[in-house]
């Protein structure tokens, strides 16, 4: 069985083709950054321009990567949510447009379980059940999985999302958007203890998250140091913040497993690419003897791939959309 996945939530315009649900034959991404990059952040109308523009030779190369034509596509896996509204329906537009003109199926996936599905694409799934953390721009979320569709949900940010954070602090000292990756190498040259920043929760048992206290201390330092007259090392200051967000990410993950007793567990989103959180969750995994699984970091960042794999999961359960099916920029995922 052939799938073509279609994702556009945000500003990667993807699409990849994949065979029996977990065979990459072709992943190809359109990024937008230098479009936002001049904003500080992803602005909604660009994005879905962009997408426009992108999507249709981005198809075309994918089809003749993998070898295959418009009649051998099986099935159209397409995000329906969440994300930006005018994004969303960029990709949904072409996915219908390509089921009805090819006859190929059609079926809508969440854009976090596309995340978290990620980790199967090599292997496919090992035994559920499963504990998943989900850190990504908009997300960061921790779920009990009793299997590998369904999502209850244990605790989530109360405000930004985990990606959101490195963002803000890499504009806050001028490294760039998107932050994340940015921050992940200036830390790489810096002390993690050099700042005692908060970590917000981390103890508390309960396994919501906040980042609002480290965002404010960060903000903080920066200005207390530059009032005193006081340089401040980029590096220092990357790798403390990143240290105190990578800190609360591994002990509510641990907590979670405690809790819930699963011995392994799933990262899955674009912050899943920082290099100290797939190191420290590693030696946290095998420190409590539980198996944890992320994703290559090129496919923790938003692709089509996982968008494929999943949806081709659900195709093969019998699961299906209709021509009918809308886009949901909140889409809630599971229970
Ligand atoms: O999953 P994703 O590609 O898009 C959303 O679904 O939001 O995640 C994007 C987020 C951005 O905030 C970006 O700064 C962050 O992931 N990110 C990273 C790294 N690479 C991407 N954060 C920390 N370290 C990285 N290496
Ligand atoms: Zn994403």
């Amino acid at each position: 069985m052939i799938t073509l996945g279609i994702e556009t939530s945000c500003d990667e315009t993807a699409v990849a083709v994949v065979e029996d649900t977990f065979t990459l034959r072709a992943n190809l991404i359109a990024r937008q950054e230098h479009l936002h990059e001049r904003f500080g952040g992803v602005v909604p109308e660009v994005a879905a321009r962009a997408h426009v523009e992108a999507l249709n030779p981005l198809l075309a190369r994918a089809l003749d990567e993998a070898g295959v034509d418009v009649g051998d596509i099986d099935v159209v896996a397409v995000t329906e949510g969440p994300g930006l509204v005018g994004a969303l329906l960029v990709g949904m537009a072409a996915a219908k447009a390509f089921s009805l003109a090819s006859g190929a199926g059609l079926i809508g996936v969440h854009h976090l379980e596309g995340h978290v599905w990620a980790n199967f694409l090599v292997h496919g799934p090992p035994a559920p059940p499963y504990v998943a953390l989900i850190v990504s721009g908009g997300h960061t979320m921790l779920a009990h999985m009793p299997d590998a569709h369904t999502f209850e949900v244990l605790g989530q940010t109360l405000d930004d999302a985990a990606g959101e954070a490195f963002d803000k602090v890499a504009r806050l000292i001028g490294l760039g958007f998107p932050g994340g990756p940015a921050i992940d190498r200036m830390a790489a040259a810096g002390d993690p203890q050099a700042i005692a920043f908060p970590r917000a929760m981390a103890e508390s048992g309960d396994l919501d998250f906040s980042m609002s206290g480290l965002k404010t201390a960060v903000l903080r330092h920066v200005k207390r140091e530059r009032a005193a007259g006081r340089d401040i090392d980029p590096a220092d200051l990357a790798a403390s913040f990143q240290e105190a967000i990578v800190d609360v990410q591994v002990s509510k993950t641990m907590t979670a497993v405690r809790q819930t007793g699963v011995d392994t567990v799933l990262l899955g989103g674009g912050v899943v690419a920082n290099s100290r959180l797939r190191s420290r969750m590693a030696d946290a995994g095998r420190a409590a003897g539980v198996r944890v699984l992320a994703p290559p970091p090129e496919l923790c960042t938003d692709n089509a791939a996982m968008i494929a794999c999943a949806g081709a999961a659900r195709w093969a359960r019998g699961e299906r959309s209709s021509l009918d099916i809308g886009v949901d920029p909140n889409l809630r995922l599971g229970v």
